[in-house]
């Protein structure tokens, strides 16, 4: 949540820091904000809404230097307004801070600084930091700020700057994200790689309790014991027209688009000359593998419902049970964690706070911790045992999708290396499956090839009140991530339901023309769908049906029916959610909703 950057150097740094935020505005965007050092000092222009609203303030009120830091927020202290949009500043302006993430103990330190004789105006948790770094200040602005952040409790990662150092720019960071992108003349810090990336491809990550101190010419790192740090720059692979929308209308749509190569990546690049997986970033030897004897998966939001579906495919090829979790629910249920538990965590961006939180504390039982997750480099990437990379290239819109199928092929290609390691799968259906997952893409671009029929049904959706999607067996796993969608970009309130559930109590909420979205792709279960299919259908649901090429059982009782191309059921997960992405697109940008940035929302959710 939030996203921060900063500039010093020789070039323009509002224009820097305006397209940095650009590319950071999908971690909030309720507000914006700049702070600019100028000839006559510290300069700051703040807007309500969207960072295009600072963008005609600054039009019309120009500010320039040659350093400056800039905020995006996703409110959590105080209501998204101009006075609670950072930057924050002292009364007199002598330091502004941008801060991502979350000052825990701020009461307590604005009653301290109150008794010193400081005043507040902002709701902030933030506004304690300029106030604290001034009370630490004594004429050296480095150790101001290490005095400053021994007192606070809490994540943050922060862009410090004074009136009495202009070239000399200060950043922290605990827990939130941090980066340091190296230009040709000068340095930016940043919560994400996106916000630098036109500028530099080269960056260093910054690590936990690290301070950054940063000038026109050089960069320095500090540990939290004020020690030097020698860190080594890596080369983002991927450039500003990767995180572009390349001709889409919205990052969502092209996301999506994106699926066929993404899922076939995840699994081609793990694929030695011989056909085999080889995984890079795994140590896990084949005895450790032996004595695990539980697999937790732990995740939020869509991520989770990846793991729903890892469960599946984990227990089914690798025979080890598994167990899934919420992570923002996992501390508080006393989990049977021990140095025989695997715990794999999922997460797109590697920075959410309840699924760090998770992986420490399976850690701190003795759990050896596997990463699925898209960016490298991220917090989750560094603190895990194991990484499984997905390799689909940076997800920008809130609505998560290809990052969701790259991690589906994720669990697929997990559980068949385990199960070969164990030596519990035939070499025959080894390669059959990876045989089979390789074209999976080919299937989903015929899925998009069609997307004319879902655009048509989303109509019928736009002035839902509200939706359900049913299914059975993974089926039902799909369920839930197409109403979790369907929520979140439509606004449309929608139930998942396992089909055979339904009939004790929620089917008391269809009447005429509920819409039903039935999933329906594997075999064996056809025959039950259909009948709490026609149970809907009595009470006057219109029903849309997902199911493979063919299936005559759904053309007879449903009003609508998706086709997806056929696969055995098992893989059937990555091709049936695609139509479920689709009808949520649809049905946002009908109803004329921004759909990557849809209200309340921020793409990454580093606040626990
Ligand atoms: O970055 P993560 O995968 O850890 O994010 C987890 C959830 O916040 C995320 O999947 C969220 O539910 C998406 N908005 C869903 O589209």
């Amino acid at each position: 949540m939030c996203g921060i950057v900063g500039y010093v150097g020789k070039s323009n740094a509002t224009e820097i820091i305006l397209g940095g935020l650009e590319q950071l505005e999908y971690r909030g965007y309720d507000s914006a904000g700049i702070a600019l050092y100028t000839e006559d000092g510290i300069k700051i222009a703040k807007e309500k809404g969207r960072l295009k609203n600072l963008n005609d303030e600054l039009e019309v009120s120009p500010l320039n230097g040659l350093m400056g830091i800039g905020h995006t927020r996703w409110a959590t202290h105080g209501a998204p307004s101009k006075t609670n949009a950072h930057p924050h500043t002292t009364e007199e302006k002598t330091i502004a801070v941008v801060h991502n993430g979350i000052i825990e103990n701020y009461r307590k330190l604005q009653e301290m600084l109150v008794k010193e004789g400081y005043t507040f105006v902002t709701e902030t948790d933030t506004e304690v930091v300029p106030y604290l770094v001034d009370w630490c200040y004594e004429g050296d602005l480095l150790a101001a700020v290490y005095k400053a952040i021994s007192y606070l409790e809490g994540a943050y990662a922060l862009g410090i700057m004074h009136k009495n150092h202009p070239n000399e720019l200060v950043a922290v960071r605990k827990e939130s994200p941090l980066i340091v992108g190296i230009a040709e003349d000068g340095y930016l810090i940043a919560s994400d790689i996106p916000a630098v990336l036109e500028h530099t491809q080269k960056v260093y990550y910054v690590d936990n309790h690290e301070v950054v101190y940063l000038t026109p010419d050089d960069v320095k790192f500090f540990d939290g014991a004020k020690a030097p740090v020698q860190k080594d720059v890596k080369v983002i692979d991927w450039d500003a027209q990767t995180a572009s929308k390349g001709g889409y209308d919205y990052f969502m749509l092209k996301e999506i688009h994106e699926q066929p190569v993404a899922i076939g990546e995840t699994l081609k690049r793990r694929l030695d000359e011989n056909g085999r997986i080889h995984l890079d970033d795994f140590k896990l030897t084949k005895e450790q593998l032996e004595n695990i004897s539980k697999v937790y998966i732990v995740a939020c939001g869509t991520a989770y419902y990846a793991g729903i579906v890892g469960k599946y495919i984990i227990e089914k090829l690798a025979k080890i049970p598994v167990i899934t979790d919420i992570a923002s629910e996992f501390r508080y249920s006393d989990p049977f964690i021990d140095e025989n538990t695997l715990m794999i965590v999922v997460s797109q961006s590697g920075e959410t706070a309840d699924t760090l939180a998770a992986m420490k504390e399976a850690q701190s039982k003795g759990a050896r911790v596997l990463a699925i997750t898209n960016v490298v480099g991220s917090s989750l990437a560094r603190g895990a045992d194991d990484i499984f990379y997905t390799w689909a290239g940076p997800e920008i819109a809130v609505a998560s999708t290809k990052a969701y199928t790259s991690q589906i092929v994720g669990f697929y290609t997990i559980a068949l290396y385990f199960a070969d390691l164990k030596g519990i799968v035939t070499p025959e259906r080894y390669n059959e499956l990876i045989e089979k997952i390789l074209p999976l893409g080919d299937k989903v671009a015929e899925i998009l090839e069609n997307k004319g029929q879902i655009e048509e049904i989303a109509k019928k959706l736009v002035n839902a009140h509200s939706a359900f999607y049913l299914g059975r067996g993974l089926d039902y796993t799909i369920a839930e991530e197409g109403a979790l969608k369907l929520k979140e970009v439509a606004y449309v309130h929608t139930e998942a339901f396992a089909a055979g559930e339904l009939k004790h109590g929620t089917i008391a909420l269809i009447e005429d023309d509920v819409p039903v979205i039935a999933i329906s792709t594997q075999e064996e279960l056809i025959g039950k769908l259909v009948s709490n299919i026609k149970e809907v259908k009595a009470r006057g649901a219109y029903v849309v049906a997902i199911a493979k090429k063919g299936c005559e059982e759904m053309h007879h009782v449903a009003d609508e029916v998706i086709e997806i191309p056929v696969e055995e059921d098992f893989l059937m997960p990555i091709l049936a959610v695609v139509p479920t992405q689709l009808i949520a697109y649809y049905t946002s940008i009908t109803k004329g909703i921004d759909v990557d940035k849809p209200r309340n929302l921020a793409k990454s959710v580093t606040v626990e």
